[in-house]
């Protein structure tokens, strides 16, 4: 028994010393965090992709950095976004062959800011892609860092519309990406209704965060407003997307059976 306790004291000293010894020798110090892990683009606008990263310390000095496109998992070394190689001082400087690089920044050009956040410029439907940053030091001490990040491309802000009843107030939301801070969106709500000009619409609340901007609506439906068109513009400086969406008004209070014949009288201005 006292034996036994001695066994299993060893084991997990020994364990201990080997996790020392693990972290010691660097593994683990090959981290990188996104924030955020997938960042919604739009077509012509820029992203900002944000990370920092820590290395080894026996990678140092490090020699150069990488952004790699990864298809399905696989990241391909020869498809690089970015190559910047770092100087005796630790900044990162552009390495001229590579065609891709003029498109990319790195925010930080000091390494030692354990900062690896890059502007993409000019955003295509090509770049919905993962990527993923790589860090090339001393001898057998380079790493390609698992998480990457992931590009999405959305050409259109999303609206998002509750089932609507005359008279009662109800909130439309219209939510755009926010990728690029050099260009933050502002959004624009209009209605057409039948045979009426395009008339715009105060919204609500605007409720922004690093990713996202969305944009709150009340609207009290009235019966004019069956069959109208919807819409929220968003623009970014000089580059504008838009959504649009037919509103459907019923009626509250005979809603309950005959629904469709209770709409067209909702649609005649008999409710
Ligand atoms: C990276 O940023 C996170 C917070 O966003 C922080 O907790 C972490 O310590 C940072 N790591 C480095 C290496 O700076
Ligand atoms: C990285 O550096 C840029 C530019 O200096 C800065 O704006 C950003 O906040 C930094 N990000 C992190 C995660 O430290
Ligand atoms: C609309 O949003 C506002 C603010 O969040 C909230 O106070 C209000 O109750 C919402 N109205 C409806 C009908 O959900
Ligand atoms: C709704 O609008 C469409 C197209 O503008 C039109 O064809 C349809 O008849 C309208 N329906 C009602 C119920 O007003
Ligand atoms: C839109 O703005 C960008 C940057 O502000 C500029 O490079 C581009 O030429 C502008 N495009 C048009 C059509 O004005």
């Amino acid at each position: 028994m006292f034996k036994m306790q001695i066994i299993s004291s060893c084991t997990i000293l020994s364990m201990l010393v080997f996790n020392i010894l693990c972290t010691g020798n660097g593994k683990e110090d090959w981290i990188i965090a996104f924030n955020p892990p997938v960042i919604t683009a739009v077509p012509g606008l820029c992203a900002l992709i944000s990370c920092n990263f820590t290395y080894p310390e026996a990678a140092k000095p490090i020699e150069n950095v990488q952004w790699l496109v990864c298809k399905n998992v696989q990241c391909n070394k020869n498809e690089k976004m970015f190559k910047g190689k770092v100087s005796t001082q630790n900044k990162i400087e552009l390495e001229e062959k590579e065609t891709e690089t003029e498109r990319i920044k790195m925010l930080e050009p000091d390494l030692t800011k354990n900062n690896c956040s890059i502007i993409m410029k000019d955003i295509k439907a090509e770049d919905e892609n993962e990527y993923a940053f790589r860090v090339v030091g001393q001898g057998k001490h380079k790493s390609t860092y698992n998480p990457t990040v992931k590009i999405i491309i959305q050409d259109k802000p999303k609206m998002g519309i509750p089932s609507l009843s005359e008279g009662v107030e109800a909130n439309l939301t219209c939510s755009a990406p926010f990728p690029c801070p050099e260009t933050p969106p502002e959004i624009t709500w209009w209605i057409k209704t039948r045979g009426e000009n395009i008339i715009n619409l105060k919204d609500d609340i605007t409720l922004i965060t690093r990713s996202l901007y969305i944009s709150t609506l009340p609207l009290t439906p009235t019966s004019k407003m069956h069959n109208a068109t919807v819409g929220c513009d968003v623009s970014y400086g000089n580059k504008t997307i838009s959504a649009s969406r037919t509103l459907e008004v019923t009626c509250e209070y005979k809603y309950t059976y005959l629904t469709k014949f209770l709409e067209k009288a909702c649609f005649f201005d008999n409710c």
